[in-house]
């Protein structure tokens, strides 16, 4: 028994941002963004939050698979941006569904999460514990952005996706992933301080900060080296894959995993133009994309990858 994914779903706040737009409020410019990454514009959250992306998203992933929330015995959320530390929200997305009968907990795996979240239900439903799972990827990165720090803020957008899995005789047949926490400092944010009666704190908010060259050299090495893994475990060669789908960090970075693999690049289906960087959403609002435009026929092998902070990593062969 193995996980197969039965539905998609996705959103993006209102808000579209084009690089021209950005380059009015700080000093940067579309040629700088696009030559460097391929972005082009991003959603940025008014209205919107961490927890209504999330909602939308698996809703519609639900109707995709036409699967009833009650039905659902496992929610797993990833995210590194949710709205509250408590509740988490796999367990709002629990309650806003009404999927009284799901187990519901959040992981934190960064750009990875939804890749580890995959391989979490997996672990499940090969051990007979789960039958219908939730899996998403929700973040409104753009709260914890230095909009002070053009280096980074440009990179970054807001959305949700989420996939219905079902357990099933194939459907994931690999995944693997790894983490490097020694190099965790090249993309960080700090949560909030100590600060209790026996320790006062007067620190400032934290954003993100991250050493692009470092996180981009981490990326072109690690991405094909775990893609190459997840292949050889399913027993698949690149050749038989029909998508890949990578998190959309930087064009430059999928570009240079499709050489690596010796694939062509029209493979590796991109959304990083509309969307930036949505860490943990990324890869399943991409997935939901190609899957609603028709591009995966059913049987097809498809390749799922995500990598980023912690340092983090993950890859997945999956039979649609
Ligand atoms: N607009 C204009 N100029 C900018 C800028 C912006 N938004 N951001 C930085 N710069 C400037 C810097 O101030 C610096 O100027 P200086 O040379 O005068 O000091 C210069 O651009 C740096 O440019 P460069 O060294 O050419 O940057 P780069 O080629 O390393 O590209 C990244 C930077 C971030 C695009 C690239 O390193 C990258 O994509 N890394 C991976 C990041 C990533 O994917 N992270 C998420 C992983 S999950």
């Amino acid at each position: 028994m193995t996980g197969r994914i039965c539905g998609t779903g996705s959103a993006v706040p209102k808000l579209r941002v084009t690089n021209d737009d950005l380059s009015k409020i700080m000093d940067t410019s579309d040629e700088w963004i696009k030559s460097r990454t391929g972005i082009e514009a991003r959603h940025l959250a008014t209205e919107e939050t961490t927890t209504s992306l999330a909602i939308e998203a698996s809703r519609l992933a639900l109707e995709n698979a036409g699967v009833e929330a009650e039905e659902l015995d496992l929610i797993i959320a990833a995210t590194v941006s949710s709205d509250h530390i408590i509740p988490t929200l796999s367990c709002e997305v629990q309650s806003a569904l009404g999927a009284v009968n799901a187990t519901a907990f959040d992981i934190g795996a960064a750009c990875s999460g939804f890749l580890f979240a995959l391989s979490t239900v997996q672990a499940y439903m090969m051990s007979g514990q789960c039958k219908k799972a939730l899996i998403l990827g929700a973040e409104v990165l753009s709260k914890i952005m230095d909009w002070n720090d053009r280096s980074t803020c440009v990179l970054f957008g807001d959305g949700a996706g989420a996939a219905v899995i079902s357990a099933e005789d194939t459907g994931i047949m690999s995944v693997v992933h790894g983490s490097d926490g020694a190099k965790g400092m090249v993309l960080a944010c700090d949560n909030r301080p100590v600060n209790n009666p026996y320790k006062k704190t007067t620190a400032d908010l934290s954003y993100v900060s991250m050493n692009g060259q470092e996180v981009y050299k981490f990326a072109v090495r690690t991405v094909p080296k775990c893609i190459e893994q997840a292949l050889e475990q399913a027993g698949v060669t690149a050749d038989e894959i029909s998508c890949f789908i990578l998190h959309q960090a930087n064009r430059r970075i999928i570009e240079a995993v499709a050489k690596r693999l010796k694939q062509p690049i029209e493979k590796f289906p991109m959304n990083l133009m509309e969307c930036g960087n949505i860490s943990a959403a990324s890869v399943p609002i991409l997935l939901d994309n190609v899957n609603r435009h028709g591009m995966i026929e059913k049987e097809e092998k498809i390749v799922l990858a995500g990598f980023g902070a912690g340092l983090t990593w993950g890859a997945a062969v999956l039979t649609w």
